[in-house]
């Protein structure tokens, strides 16, 4: 896809993440990212950010789209984030991410936007009349990463496709404009078994805000009777756990709770499968229901606690925001340079 190798970039390690405001956080956006953020903002300078951009690629209530805003911020904070370490912002109030993206929807290929399978879902059999956004999405997203220069970026298994077009445009940049290094070739966090968090109703669909079935996903606002109910009543075989975690294959749902199970305590499947191989669903569920109250209902208590005060959560976006911008300016100032537009003389 891109000519040659680019000499490896050689500045500070950032870490970049983002979540959409379009609906109610789920235990998979928990998993594959939140949980993730918060290990990583003692390791490294994170930057977080609400993706309102790539939220309004598809219609959103102006009269909701700043308190859905908000919401995120505060399911970060609850999730544990600090914002004296970590960087929360909105992303439309980072003027770089856009016009980076600019910028690189001209790098980019018509042919490598061809190919990324989540558009080709999210549009269905509308492909016409979505919006010109929902195509370009993946280069916003390449845009969010690189005017921070992130050399890693923590999200799950449905997002490795928009990290490697990241990566390409990074490469096609660096070549195209003779800059070897400028750009980092990012690295995707997903290894872990809360990557892919599947539904509750269905092995073989991801956990999504999306689905209709509200008992297909563990909401981080659930109760804790709510959260007992939906890993009970979570569709399973009438098989025993296995005995090894290749024993796992072909049992989808089986597979899923043993996952998600070892993401909540910090486990491989391996280790999980060692404490529970054998026993029915009747032992493992009350446990799985136990563990799963135990670490979100904290964050669900503490997500309206935050929510409760908008006002703080107002100061945390507005300090991000400017943040933020100091970082990302000068890079996209940098590009700008290198791409020749104008400055005075
Ligand atoms: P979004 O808002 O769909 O999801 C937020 C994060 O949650 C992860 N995730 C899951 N992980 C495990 N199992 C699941 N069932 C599951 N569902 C969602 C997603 O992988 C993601 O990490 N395009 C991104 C937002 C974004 C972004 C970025 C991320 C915009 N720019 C730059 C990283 C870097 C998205 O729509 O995520």
């Amino acid at each position: 896809m891109t000519d040659q190798p680019t000499p490896a970039y050689t500045g500070p390690e950032r870490v970049v993440s983002g979540v959409q405001p379009s609906g109610a956080l789920h235990l998979g956006n928990y998993l594959g990212a939140l949980k993730k953020f918060v290990a990583y903002q003692d390791q490294y300078p994170c930057f977080l950010f609400v993706a309102d951009l790539h939220a309004v690629t598809v219609w959103q209530d102006p009269k909701l789209l700043a308190d859905q805003t908000r919401e995120i911020a505060a399911a970060y904070l609850a999730a544990g984030l600090d914002p004296k370490k970590a960087v929360i912002f909105p992303q439309s109030a980072v003027r770089a991410h856009s016009e980076l993206a600019w910028i690189f929807n001209c790098v980019a290929r018509l042919g490598w936007l061809d190919r990324m399978t989540q558009f080709k879902e999210k549009s269905g059999k509308h492909k016409e009349r979505s919006s010109v956004g929902l195509y370009t999405y993946p280069v916003l997203q390449a845009a969010d990463i690189l005017a921070y220069r992130a050399t890693k970026v923590p999200v799950g298994e449905d997002q490795r496709q928009h990290l490697e077009l990241t990566r390409d445009i990074a490469q096609k940049f660096n070549n195209d404009f003779e800059t070897p290094g400028f750009f980092p070739l990012t690295e995707g966090l997903i290894a872990g078994p809360g990557a892919r968090v599947m539904s509750l109703r269905d092995g073989a669909a991801k956990m999504s805000k999306s689905d209709p079935s509200d008992n297909s996903r563990i909401n981080l606002t659930d109760t804790p009777d709510d959260i007992a109910q939906k890993v009970r009543k979570a569709k399973t075989d009438p098989e025993p756990l296995p005995e090894t975690e290749e024993g796992l294959a072909g049992r989808p749902e089986a597979d899923n709770l043993v996952g998600v199970y070892g993401a909540l305590a910090g486990k491989t499947k391996a280790e999980v499968i060692a404490e529970f191989g054998g026993k029915g669903f009747g032992t493992f569920k009350p446990a799985l229901a136990d563990l799963a109250v135990s670490v979100l209902a904290p964050v669900g208590e503490s997500l309206r606690r935050y929510l409760a005060d908008p006002g703080e959560i107002d100061r945390v976006l507005k300090d991000g925001a400017e943040r933020a911008s100091a970082v990302a300016d000068p890079i996209v100032e940098e590009t700008r340079r290198i791409v020749g537009f104008w400055r005075p003389n």
